[in-house]
């Protein structure tokens, strides 16, 4: 038998090295009372599949299908809170309105069912705001001439 030490190449240091993360990344992880499952996290993405600011079944299928295939804590695509001017894509999910909420709520159980935890990313665009930007079903909280000064006299 072949009693020669192994020699670390940088092969097997690589290999230790992706174990060792992804033995860390596995630990479950409590933050006042929230219970993860491991630490990895997805980030947020912007979608535009909720028409009307309504996330459907779709969007919590899809939400579900994440969280079974191992993201312990999702962050939510940025959603539009309650403000005029929070607004600027259309079918982007709306975190205000009994029919969102509602569309939230299922989202929410299908995650949980699939073993994961959610949290939602709330979203004012603001200034970030084009005239081209904004959906016309919202009222024009901010004259475009105000919005386009604003925004050139950033650096
Ligand atoms: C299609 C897409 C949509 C995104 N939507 C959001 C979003 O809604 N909110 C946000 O904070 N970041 C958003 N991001 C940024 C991601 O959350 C993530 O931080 C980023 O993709 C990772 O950094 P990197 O792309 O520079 O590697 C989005 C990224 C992509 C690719």
């Amino acid at each position: 038998m072949d009693a020669t030490p192994t020699t670390p190449t940088a092969d097997n240091h690589n290999a230790d090295h992706h174990n060792r993360a992804a033995l860390l990344l596995d630990r479950p992880f409590t933050l006042n009372g929230l219970n993860l499952k491991n630490r990895i996290v997805m980030a947020p993405m912007t979608r535009r599949f909720s028409p009307g600011g309504v996330p459907g079944k779709d969007v919590a299928a899809y939400y579900a299908r994440r969280a079974a295939g191992g993201a312990g804590l999702i962050i939510t695509e940025g959603t539009y809170i309650g403000r005029d001017a929070a607004a600027a894509y259309l079918d982007v999910p709306h975190f205000h309105g009994e029919d969102a909420l509602a569309g939230w709520a299922r989202v929410a159980d299908e995650v949980h069912r699939a073993g994961g935890r959610i949290m939602p990313q709330l979203w004012h665009t603001g200034l970030a705001r084009t005239p081209d930007s904004r959906p016309a079903c919202l009222p024009k909280a901010l004259p475009a001439s105000a919005s386009t000064a604003l925004r050139t006299a950033r650096p």
